[in-house]
């Protein structure tokens, strides 16, 4: 199917949105976000094609088709049938099976929901998160550092993750869904990059001088004044208030955090300021060792901000959204 096909967008906005469509419409906007560009997302995908025509016998049967049309593994349907119409839509940012139970009981509240929407991972969107942290190298790459440099601070990293995720428990959410007919599904890398697009350009414009600075012009950002009210806000982890921010790196995409090999080569491409939604202790040595100033902008409403830009889109083909699970919904449009 030719990816123009794929991504077919109805014109009737009185038509209700179908499961498929919201689905592709995630993927979409993840591909426009992508730091990689869409050319190279067209050579992985093309990629992706001819490893599933290589496959043979039950690995083929098996495999996971949607990596012919869609780059991103964190974001799937989990359960349901594409043509399923969907009206409404209870989203959060950690779907247990509590939030499918509490998306049923808000039909005898009045408020019947059509489907449930994850922004952190499930299924294979967490035993495969390794796929969508290829991102990040190639991201850095734009940043001037040497491409060589960037696999090779990343390859341990995505191997830890991948045997990291795989022991887990991928289909427990699903499994409530599908007992209680709840369509479901969760969109983690393509919101996450259009939370980055979104910070790059708002920090390119507002232009922060130092690290007070920064963190005033991120609490006049909706999500982040939420974060705020429940002491999630936006803090200063390495560095001071009067630090200045330099070159900055909005570290918001590619599945999950890098090693701690990743600091050294950023500072070497000239990264002052790193923003992101977390960071681990060993990352947060190296950024002290190295000299790079981090400001942790908060998690929920970090993931909250590329969640709304999408959701944005989605409501004006007349699907109503509740939020729940740390998601906090703000409509920019
Ligand atoms: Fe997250």
């Amino acid at each position: 199917m030719a990816l123009s096909e794929t991504f077919k967008v109805r014109n009737q906005s009185d038509d209700l949105m179908k499961l498929g469509e919201i689905y592709r419409t995630f993927v979409q906007k993840g591909i426009e976000a992508d730091p990689r560009g869409k050319e190279r997302i067209d050579a992985i995908l093309e990629d992706s094609k001819k490893g599933l025509e290589k496959l043979d016998g039950i690995k083929k049967e098996l495999a996971d088709k949607d990596v012919a049309w869609n780059p991103y593994t964190d974001c799937r349907i989990l359960y349901g049938d594409e043509d399923r119409e969907i009206k409404s839509i209870l989203a959060g940012i950690d779907i247990t099976p509590g939030e499918i139970v509490l998306a049923d009981r808000m039909a005898d509240k009045g408020k019947k929901i059509d489907l449930v929407l994850a922004h952190h991972p499930h299924g294979i969107g967490t035993s495969r998160l390794d796929v969508v942290m290829k991102l990040q190298p190639e991201q850095w790459a734009k940043f001037g550092v040497p491409i060589a440099q960037a696999e090779s601070a990343m390859a341990a990293r995505i191997k830890e993750v991948h045997f990291a995720t795989k022991p887990r428990n991928h289909t427990q959410t699903r499994d409530a869904a599908k007992l209680i007919d709840m369509p479901f599904m969760c969109a983690h890398t393509p919101a996450d990059s259009v939370g980055y697009q979104f910070l790059k350009d708002y920090l390119e414009e507002k232009n922060p001088y130092s690290l007070g600075d920064l963190i005033d012009v991120l609490l006049e950002i909706p999500e982040y004044q939420e974060g705020e009210k429940v002491g999630a806000g936006p803090e200063i982890l390495v560095g001071s208030s009067k630090g200045t921010c330099g070159d900055k790196f909005v570290f918001f995409t590619g599945g999950t955090s890098p090693g701690p090999k990743a600091i050294k080569i950023l500072a070497r491409a000239g990264i002052s300021t790193i923003i992101t939604m977390h960071l681990t202790d060993a990352l947060k040595k190296e950024c002290e060792e190295e000299g790079i100033y981090v400001v942790i902008a908060g998690h929920d409403s970090s993931d909250s901000i590329g969640m709304n830009l999408i959701l944005d889109e989605i409501e004006k083909k007349g699907v109503e959204v509740h939020a729940c699970s740390g998601f906090f919904r703000h409509k920019r449009s």
